[in-house]
């Protein structure tokens, strides 16, 4: 602790430091009028207080007229430090924030996406590689060839760095994929993509059909721009082909999203047939596709059937891959193929939206494909993801065999565990959470409710993931005891 002024800040009493940090917030305008401060609950935890010293400082900002509680709001920012004294008011960001295009997450994911950051959960909840299986080594020697051989480097072409679509074109290939370098985009990650989809291919009123539990609906990509989503049931083969239709007057204007390889969440696999059912129900309908297909190199039993857009002869599918799953979501690296009139739409988008992926993660991508270091990487992967999936698999039978039932899934990262004591999975949440464990409760994916948990097996230490799912057995007990 170098700098002075925070040396001061540690010798006064705690409440004084609280009021200290809010007072900061609210004067350097990082909490503006109207904001709502943290839960003393929140407050007391950061400040390594009891709550009876948060009050004791937030009855003092409230006689210094700068914060109110408000019926159902908590705690609000009412003037600054700077308003007490001038006369004009600063503009009610609170409106602003409530009223922009892009509908916010659902409240549950939000506080999900935060306790994602804290290392000292238990994270049975995270779709994300385990910092253990990370190729720290390898991703060095790609940096350093990277780093080698740079040259001045700055906006790349719109469809992204040629090298790489290059690359992707081979690999592609690889997976019967034939798609030259000017029919495929490269995106900030498959969410991107999807982002893209809804803002350069479709209209309000459009409708998405997608599978039903699905990864989208913890999402408002679609939703944000007036699009309606029409989830299909699925069975263990994958979605249902039969309910595929194009109502009458959603020609050119709908489309369907699915998730064939390890499904995000509930691990399902697509038969080869149900591929080819679902291509041909496409095709009878008009209704393109969306193939999102970033867990297809995650296969654990055998290789997975080739993806549907193999099979698509006439443009129907764009199809969706990324380097989030299967080596760093942190590249923020992925891409979308299809037809070039939709891939140039997309990718003039792309350019008004952020003028390209970053120019070094393009580079350093095209390193692991053209080197193979890839495939290695992904070899591995495939064996600890093995490992993993057989420990949990285990847990699972040892500790919650009388509550539950689950999938085998042949691949991916997560297990879809249906809970059967119909208890309050909101509690069983709460109670986890403050346990230091972090569930994904399946209601997040779903329109409906359903006693749901994803698991992940890709994230949590070993030793974490079996305590975890211990702890869980244990809490579902409990709770259905009640
Ligand atoms: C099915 C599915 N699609 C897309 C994404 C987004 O991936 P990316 O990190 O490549 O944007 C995820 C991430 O969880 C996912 O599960």
């Amino acid at each position: 602790m170098n700098d002075p002024e925070e040396k001061k800040m540690k010798n006064l009493p705690k409440y004084r430091q609280i009021v200290h940090f809010i007072k900061e917030k609210i004067g350097n305008g990082e909490w503006p009028i109207g904001s709502k401060i943290p839960s003393q609950r929140t407050l007391a935890k950061d400040f390594q207080v009891n709550r009876s010293t948060v009050i004791t400082a937030l009855e003092e900002l409230m006689a210094d007229g700068l914060i109110e509680g408000r019926m159902g709001k908590g705690t609000v920012v009412i003037n600054n430090t700077w308003t007490l004294l001038a006369k004009n008011s600063a503009p009610n960001w609170d409106q602003y924030v409530t009223s922009g295009i892009q509908r916010p997450s659902q409240k549950i994911v939000q506080e999900i996406n935060q306790s994602e950051s804290n290392t000292d959960l238990i994270q049975l909840s995270k779709g994300e590689l385990s910092a253990e299986i990370f190729p720290l080594d390898v991703m060095k020697k790609m940096m350093g060839q990277v780093s080698q051989n740079m040259e001045a480097f700055g906006y790349e072409e719109p469809k992204g760095y040629f090298p790489l679509r290059g690359a992707l074109s081979s690999y592609l290939r690889t997976i019967g994929i034939n798609a030259s370098p000017s029919s495929i985009l490269i995106v900030s990650g498959a969410l991107q993509a999807l982002q893209l989809i809804s803002m350069g291919l479709l209209q309000r009123g459009s409708t998405v059909y997608l599978d039903q539990p699905s990864y989208l609906y913890s999402l408002h990509v679609f939703q944000s721009a007036d699009m309606k989503l029409t989830g299909l049931p699925m069975d263990q083969d994958g979605l249902l082909p039969e309910n595929i239709h194009m109502p009458r007057g959603e020609r050119g204007r709908s489309i369907l999203y699915t998730n064939p390889c390890f499904h995000n969440p509930t691990g399902i696999l697509m038969s080869k047939k149900r591929r080819e059912e679902i291509l041909a129900a496409s095709e009878n309908t008009q209704l393109p596709i969306i193939e999102d297909d970033i867990y297809r190199e995650l296969w654990i039993d055998e290789i997975p059937p080739f993806p549907i857009k193999t099979i698509d002869k006439n443009g129907h599918v764009l199809y969706i891959g990324s380097l989030s799953k299967t080596l760093s979501p942190g590249l923020r690296i992925g891409w979308i193929v299809g037809p070039e009139p939709v891939i140039e739409r997309l990718s003039d988008i792309k350019m008004q939206t952020d003028y390209g992926s970053s120019s070094l993660s393009q580079r350093v991508a095209a390193e692991w494909f053209t080197t193979g270091q890839y495939q290695l990487h992904v070899e591995k992967v495939r064996q600890q993801l093995k490992l993993r999936r057989e420990l949990a698999l285990s847990a699972l039978g040892t500790h919650l065999k009388d509550v539950a039932t689950w999938n085998i899934p042949k691949g991916g990262f997560f297990i879809w565990i249906k809970v059967l004591p119909s208890i309050s999975m909101k509690l069983l949440y709460a109670k986890a959470l403050s346990k230091g464990i972090l569930l994904n409760l399946g209601s997040i994916y779903a329109q409906e409710k359903g006693n749901y948990v994803r698991l992940s097996y890709a994230y949590a230490s070993l030793e974490d993931l079996q305590k975890g799912i211990y702890e869980l057995g244990l809490m579902i007990k409990e709770l259905a005891s009640k």
